[in-house]
């Protein structure tokens, strides 16, 4: 099958680092979510990260021109979803709401259309109930920052079929990254062995047995991770982190218990590096 035109939904850090490497792959891509302000700054993102690298060379200021002209934002589904040969979700981590976009979807897109889901960690088989083509959706899971990170965990659903898998294998490689694929389980196997050791993290901060600074400088150094895992909560979202570990913890039992600093964090707003204050400030910055 030949993919063509990309639909990604969501313009947010994922939805945005998606359609960015999608477009300079070639695809002709729309990003759609629910209101101007989300559009734009997704696309504010994706012309920052190709400014940088146009100015790093890495790519031309034609290039990047190009890659722009490649990706319309929009706050139409209809717009965003008709002609589809992909839809790549990346809504927020509540099944409800994933479901209720999968049912619109399905008014939509033509038939062939695959159904490719960001998320997290919920159950593609669940996803793939509500929709007529179980056998079309695959999981995609991407890792923040999406341009940088060379992972796609891809995860078949239930139903998926071999031909959806070689698909999305094959358009994982397509977009530059390095595919791994996993069983359907609670948060896959990447987020739940990362999720764990953030959670832990959180844990060892709330008990006072080092400053956020110093659990984070020791994970780096002691143990050679690019970034501590405090401020990777910080940058993934700590609302994500603990939608991922809720599903953890209601599926598979105590053992993944949401630290409660971390809940207390997201009931004040304080969501990380995209609301300017998580457990570290970046207000000042
Ligand atoms: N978007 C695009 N490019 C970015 C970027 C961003 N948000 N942040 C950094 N970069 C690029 C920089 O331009 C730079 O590019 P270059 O090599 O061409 O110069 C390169 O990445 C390195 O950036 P910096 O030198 O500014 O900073 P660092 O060396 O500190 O790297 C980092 C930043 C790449 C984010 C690094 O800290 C890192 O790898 N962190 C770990 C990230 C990680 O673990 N992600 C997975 C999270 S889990 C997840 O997403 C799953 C979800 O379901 C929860």
């Amino acid at each position: 099958m030949e993919i063509k035109k990309v639909c990604v939904l969501g313009a947010g850090l994922m939805g945005s680092g998606i359609a960015q490497v999608c477009a300079q792959a070639g695809y002709e891509v729309t990003m759609r979510d629910i209101e101007q302000r989300f559009v734009d700054g997704g696309m504010n993102t994706i012309k920052k990260n190709l400014g940088r690298d146009a100015e790093k060379g890495k790519i031309t200021k034609e290039q990047m021109d190009t890659v722009l002209s490649r990706i319309k934002p929009t706050l139409d589904m209809k717009e965003a979803a008709t002609g589809a040969d992909v839809v790549v979700e990346v809504v927020i981590e509540v099944m409800e709401v994933k479901k209720k976009v999968y049912a619109e979807l399905e008014e939509i897109v033509p038939p062939h259309c695959l159904f490719f889901t960001n998320t997290s960690g919920l159950s593609i088989t669940e996803m793939a109930s509500v929709t007529k083509r179980p056998e079309k959706v695959i999981g995609t899971h991407f890792f923040n920052p999406v341009p940088v990170m060379k992972l796609l965990e891809i995860i078949c659903g239930h139903q998926t079929s071999a031909e959806t898998l070689e698909v999305a294998k094959e358009w994982g490689k397509k977009i530059g990254k390095e595919v791994i694929v996993v069983k359907e389980a609670p948060a896959f196997v990447v987020n739940r062995i990362l999720c764990s050791m953030i959670n832990e993290a959180f844990f060892v901060l709330d008990e006072g047995l080092a400053s956020a600074e110093d659990i984070d400088k020791g994970m780096m150094l002691g143990c050679n991770h690019p970034i501590g895992p405090l401020a990777l909560s910080d940058l993934v979202g700590n609302d994500t982190m603990l939608r991922v570990m809720e599903g953890l913890h209601r599926e598979l039992g105590d053992k993944y218990r949401p630290a409660p600093l971390l809940r207390k964090l997201v009931r004040a707003g304080n969501f990380g590096r995209k609301t300017g204050k998580g457990v570290y400030d970046y207000s000042k910055k």
